[in-house]
């Protein structure tokens, strides 16, 4: 062994017993994550990590907490490299991707997220998340990065008139500045794809993340009063809301409520890594892919509550009110393209999504008292 040519923590016994390490992680493949200490990021970074990346994480934290760096290394056992940027900041995000100009892919979350307060400061979201958009895409073609994953949703979509929707379903005005962020976003990126920009681009269309990682160490922090069922449905459990009001229920559904198509955030993950490896394997068909992500279930909005109220024993207070303008009657996706294309399949019960929901509300309500 030559380590034992040296005496006992001298520099080179250091030095050479740190060779395989140094070797190996120059082996692991390096990802880009923007925005990977939000909700989805985060989720996404412990997929990545455990199936053996390094992952170098870029966030603003304008939406999220620092601390969600501890718990995903508390979950994977691997502190993902962290860089404090905005990305609508060229020369910054220059600098930090000349550093990583090795890494295989980019993964894009970076956004904001909230339809309401778009509608308010409509500017605010063309600038963060079109000018971020931009920004990015300049920086990553002038250093030839490619392999570019992007978080699309299912709101592209509007109210589609076939049920479930396909990725080929005919893209609707934007009910909100917020989906129409998305809708510009991946306008380009076909645009950037067709002018040969990129070679290998996939947007994924979320239908409606929900859940936590099963551990409870990492989940869905929203600020403020959650405009989502879930968070909202957890919140009101743990007695930081009063009352769940339930958004119209006379649709044309099951039970008068809404249908979404919830998936778990963690299936969510994997979708991008998988997405991610089909890039980096180069076994794309073409330039700019587009793939829905979701269960290809559609669940009321009584079903979820009632199928937290059944796998957490709570009761939840909750109310029927008016239904809410821009809200869509129901949505599900077809999922075929994201099965059979993709070789990816959600995993996750509306169940875990509740348990795990659950998990992690409680343990930031004892984290706080
Ligand atoms: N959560 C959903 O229901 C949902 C559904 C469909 C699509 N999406 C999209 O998925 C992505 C991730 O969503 P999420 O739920 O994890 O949101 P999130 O707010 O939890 O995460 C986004 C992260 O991006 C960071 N960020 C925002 N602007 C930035 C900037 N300019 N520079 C650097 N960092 C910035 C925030 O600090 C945050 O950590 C977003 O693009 C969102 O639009 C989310």
């Amino acid at each position: 062994m030559l380590n034992a040519h040296f005496p006992a923590g001298s520099i080179f016994s250091v030095h050479i017993f740190l060779i395989p390490y140094l070797c190996h992680m120059s082996e692991m493949r390096k990802v880009i994550v923007t925005g990977g200490t939000g909700y989805i990021g985060s989720h996404t970074v412990v997929e990545l990590q455990r199936a053996g990346y390094e992952v170098v994480v870029l966030d603003n934290l304008s939406n999220s907490e620092r601390s969600v760096l501890e718990g995903i290394t508390a979950i994977t056992g691997v502190q993902p490299a962290f860089l404090q940027i905005d990305i609508c900041d060229r020369q910054a995000l220059t600098d930090v991707l000349l550093m990583h100009q090795d890494a295989v892919g980019v993964i894009h979350f970076a956004a904001f997220k909230a339809v309401g307060e778009s509608v308010e400061d409509p500017l605010a979201y063309y600038a963060n998340n079109v000018g971020g958009m931009i920004s990015l895409l300049q920086v990553m073609s002038v250093l030839n990065m490619d392999n570019l994953i992007f978080s699309s949703s299912c709101t592209v979509y509007g109210q589609p008139e076939v049920l479930p929707v396909t990725e080929d379903a005919p893209i609707q005005p934007a009910q909100s500045p917020y989906g129409n962020t998305k809708q510009i976003c991946e306008e380009m990126l076909q645009d950037a794809a067709a002018a040969g920009l990129f070679h290998r681009v996939i947007s994924l269309r979320y239908f409606n993340p929900v859940g936590a990682d099963p551990s409870g160490l990492i989940g869905e922090l929203p600020i403020g009063i959650p405009a989502n069922l879930m968070p909202y449905i957890t919140q009101t459990a743990a007695g930081l809301r009063d009352e769940l009001k339930v958004f119209g229920g006379d649709y044309a559904t099951l039970d008068g409520t809404a249908v979404r198509d919830y998936i778990h955030v963690s299936d969510l993950a994997a979708a991008h890594r998988i997405a991610l490896e089909r890039l980096i394997e180069k076994r794309h068909a073409t330039a700019f892919e587009t793939f829905n992500i979701g269960t290809g279930k559609g669940s009321t909005v009584l079903e979820v509550i009632h199928a937290f109220e059944q796998m957490t024993g709570v009761s939840l207070n909750y109310r029927i009110v008016d239904r809410r303008p821009g809200d869509v009657e129901q949505v599900w996706a077809d999922t075929s393209r994201a099965n059979q294309v993709l070789g990816w399949t959600a995993q996750r019960t509306l169940e875990d999504m509740a348990a795990s929901a659950w998990k992690w509300e409680k343990r930031r309500v004892e984290s706080k008292e």
